[in-house]
C-alpha cells in the first residue's frame, strides 16, 4: 500500500515536471500518451487495482481518479500555453517579411485622371462623367452632327444592338449633357473612355480616353480658350515657359475650330518625339457652336463658351515615354509596376 501511494506521488511530480518542460505541440503530446494514453503509466497502474483487496480498492480508487483529473488538468493548461505562443509566432513573425513583395497601386489611368482633375479643379473646374453608353442624340446630333452628315462617318462607331443605343466616341458626349444639368456659367472638366471601331497600332486602340472641358459664360472668346489651353499644358508638362500655336481644325460643334499644338517641352531644337518640328500637336478646341448651345436650351446672344478635347493616353504616353497605347490596357504588369 505504501509503495503504490509513493508510486502515485512519483507519476504525479514527474508528469507535472515534463509537461510543464515541454515546448512544442509534439512533445506535449508524446507525454500525454506515455501518462494519460490507453496504455500509459496512469492507466497501467489502474489495471493493477483488479488484483487488490476491496479496502485497497476503496481507498486507491479515487486517488487514482484524482491523479488522473490532476494530471489532465496540468496538461491542458500547458497545451494552451503552447498554442498561444504559436499563434504569437505566427503574427510577429518577422521572417514573413519580403521587401520585394509586389504591392497594389493605383493604374496609370487613375494617377493620370486625377493629376488632369487637380490642374482643372485649381482653375474652378467642376469633374463631371457622363454615360460611356450613349444615345446617338448626345454623341451626333446635340453636336451639331445631323443624321447624314459625313462627320458621322469618320467617327467608326460601335452600335449596340439596342436601337439608338451605341459606345461613345469622344466625351464631347458631355457637353450637351452638363449645359442640360447647369445653368451657365459653367465649366466641367470631363474625363471618360471612349470607344471607336479601329485598327489598332501603336497610338490607336479600340478604346481609349478622352478629356473634355466645357466653359460656357458670358462674353468668352478665343482669347480665353487659348490663354486655359495654354495654362493648362504648362502645368501639366511642368514647364512654364511651353508655347501654343493654334491652326484651323474642323469639328461641326465648334465655331469656329483650333487645332492646338504645344512646343515641344523635351527639346529646343528638334527632336524624334516632335518629329524635328519643335511643335507636337495636342488638342482639339474651339468656340461652342450657336446651334449647341441652342439645343440645349442657352441663348446663343447672351452665352458663348469654349470647348476643348484632347487623348489621355497621347497626353501620358508623352509625358511618360511610353511608345505603344496598347499598354495600357493589356494588364501587362512590367508596365504597369512602373506607374
Ligand atoms: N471630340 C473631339 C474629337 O474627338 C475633340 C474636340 C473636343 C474638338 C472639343 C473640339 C472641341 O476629336
Amino acid at each position: 500500500m505504501k509503495k503504490i501511494k509513493e508510486t502515485i506521488n512519483h507519476l504525479h511530480k514527474t508528469s507535472t515536471a515534463a509537461l510543464k518542460k515541454a515546448k512544442t505541440a509534439d512533445i506535449l503530446e508524446q507525454i500525454r500518451i506515455e501518462y494519460l494514453g490507453r496504455n500509459g503509466k496512469i492507466a497501467k497502474l489502474m489495471s493493477t487495482l483488479k488484483e487488490r483487496s476491496l479496502e485497497d480498492k476503496r481507498v486507491l480508487g479515487p486517488i487514482l481518479n484524482e491523479l488522473k483529473k490532476s494530471v489532465q488538468a496540468t496538461y491542458e493548461q500547458h497545451k494552451e500555453r503552447i498554442d498561444t505562443q504559436s499563434v504569437s509566432k505566427q503574427l510577429f513573425d518577422v521572417t514573413a517579411y519580403q521587401p520585394n513583395q509586389l504591392r497594389g497601386g493605383l493604374h496609370i489611368y487613375t494617377q493620370i485622371i486625377h493629376e488632369l482633375s487637380q490642374i482643372f479643379i485649381s482653375m474652378g473646374y467642376t469633374v463631371a462623367q457622363g454615360p460611356e453608353v450613349e444615345t446617338e442624340y448626345y454623341n451626333f446630333t446635340s453636336l451639331n452632327i445631323p443624321e447624314d452628315h459625313p462627320a458621322r462617318d469618320s467617327h467608326d462607331t460601335f452600335w449596340l444592338c439596342t436601337p439608338d443605343k451605341l459606345l461613345r466616341t469622344h466625351t464631347s458626349t458631355v457637353q450637351a449633357h452638363a449645359m442640360e444639368q447647369t445653368k451657365p456659367p459653367l465649366a466641367v472638366f470631363a474625363p471618360g473612355r471612349c470607344c471607336r471601331s479601329e485598327a489598332t497600332d501603336a497610338s490607336h486602340d479600340f478604346m481609349f480616353t478622352q478629356g473634355e472641358i466645357i466653359l460656357i459664360d458670358k462674353k468668352i472668346s478665343v482669347s480665353n480658350l487659348l490663354a486655359t489651353a495654354q495654362a493648362f499644358l504648362q502645368a501639366f508638362f511642368n514647364k512654364k515657359d511651353l508655347e501654343i500655336r493654334v491652326r484651323p481644325g474642323y469639328f461641326p460643334f465648334v465655331e469656329p475650330g483650333l487645332e492646338i499644338d504645344g512646343s515641344c517641352p523635351f527639346c529646343k531644337s528638334g527632336c524624334s518625339i516632335c518629329k524635328k518640328t519643335g511643335w507636337i500637336e495636342l488638342l482639339g478646341s474651339g468656340l461652342v457652336h450657336p446651334n449647341v448651345l441652342r439645343s440645349s436650351g442657352i441663348d446663343p446672344e447672351k452665352y458663348s463658351g469654349f470647348a476643348c478635347g484632347f487623348g489621355i493616353e497621347r497626353l501620358a504616353m508623352l509625358k511618360y515615354g511610353i511608345n505603344d497605347i496598347r499598354y495600357f490596357h493589356s494588364s501587362n504588369l512590367a508596365f504597369l509596376k512602373q506607374f
